[in-house]
């Protein structure tokens, strides 16, 4: 018996399309496709009818070049191999004025999306008068070493608040570029802006002239807000252990190293369970349920290997011990405070847990 990762590809692929619905994406499958894999996710993806993937890693891009040689593939983090973002047809973000001018010839035959810094200040141009600054060099450039722009984006920091008016001033100066810039004649093969949340509190619509939404959590099932209900989006993963023996524990008696949970009343039963933190299970998952036989018991302590969950007399050896599935999902931790969705994904462990698409 080993804890497993598993996901229903179907169920995968058939979230994607729905998240998709009649809008063109570009899936976000960094960090290894947020831990489902970055093979597995580009393929599905695919499946589900996308053909646009971002990623902040250059190695991912070109491993996604291997895997979809007709991609559109967007880099969102500047690199200065030029080389291999040219020779694998990469597009990428320009994240500065400085890096422009330092680096426009390198630049040369690649495609580049120029992006607006906005209120997260993490990369881009400062504002308007920056990105008309490269816009007009670059046409006044006649060397024959020139990059290509081809996109125009900006990330939204905010869009996950709801409590704050940062989302709603945000996309306000971010609109008001592009429509500048389109009045003003210019024009762009791709613009893109909206992750999951600001694609869903648009109505799993575009912002006005954007070609793509560049959309992560929800492609991989979860929700990014709690106000959208559990059937807008589908999780496909499920991460279950197995209860190695039940003990029975008395009043008092401590389980768990360092004292980890005092005993409240002599015969209870504490299951052990063959996954721990490390395979990834967050500190602050473990404060929460664990699903056995349909219902829900509380996990009482956490271990490298293990865990104990304080159950009743119909569990047993070799009952499945359910962390998250359908009923049981990433967002739901993610909105009683555990950690961000691609927090929870991120720290399962690959390594140590059985992996299996289904
Ligand atoms: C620049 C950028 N765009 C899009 C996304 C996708 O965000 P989400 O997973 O919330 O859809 C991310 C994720 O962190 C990002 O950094």
């Amino acid at each position: 018996m080993t804890a497993i990762w598993s996901v229903d590809k179907k169920k995968f692929i058939e979230n994607a399309q729905q998240v998709k619905a009649q809008q063109n994406l570009m899936a976000v499958v960094k960090n290894n496709a947020y831990n489902y894999g970055l093979d597995f996710s580009v393929e599905a993806f695919q499946e589900a009818g996308i053909d646009t993937f971002s990623t902040t890693s250059l190695k991912e891009a070109v491993r996604i070049r291997e895997i979809a040689p007709e991609a559109t593939i967007f880099l969102m983090n500047a690199v200065y191999d030029f080389e291999t973002v040219r020779n694998n047809e990469i597009h990428m973000t320009l994240p500065s004025l400085n890096y422009y001018y330092q680096y426009k010839e390198d630049l040369a035959g690649i495609h580049v999306h120029l992006e607006f810094e906005n209120l997260l200040h993490r990369s881009g141009l400062r504002n308007l008068e920056e990105i008309k600054e490269v816009l007009q060099d670059h046409a006044n450039n006649n060397s024959h070493k020139k990059m290509i722009i081809s996109g125009l984006w900006t990330h939204f920091g905010y869009a996950d608040e709801f409590d704050v008016p940062e989302y709603e001033i945000e996309k306000e100066a971010w609109l008001n570029i592009v429509n500048t810039l389109l009045e003003d004649g210019y024009e762009f093969e791709m613009i893109h802006a909206q992750n999951s949340a600001a694609f869903y509190r648009e109505g799993q619509e575009l912002l006005p002239h954007h070609t793509h939404g560049r959309v992560g959590i929800a492609l991989y099932g979860s929700r990014p807000y709690s106000s959208l209900s559990e059937n807008q989006i589908h999780q496909s993963l499920t991460v279950k252990g197995n209860v190695i023996q039940v003990r029975d524990v008395n009043k008092g008696e401590y389980c768990g190293y360092s004292f980890a949970y005092e005993v409240e009343k002599d015969h209870t039963k504490l299951a052990v369970v063959d996954i721990g933190y490390g395979d990834g299970v967050l500190r602050t998952r473990a404060q929460h349920e664990a699903i056995i036989n349909g219902k829900r018991y509380p996990i009482k302590a956490l271990m490298m290997s293990h865990m104990f969950v304080a159950v009743d007399d119909s569990v047993t050896a070799e009952d499945e011990v359910i962390l998250y599935n359908e009923d049981m999902r990433i967002d739901e931790y993610t909105f009683k405070g555990v950690g961000a969705n691609s927090e929870q994904l991120s720290a399962l462990n690959h390594d140590s847990l059985i992996k299996e698409i289904r």
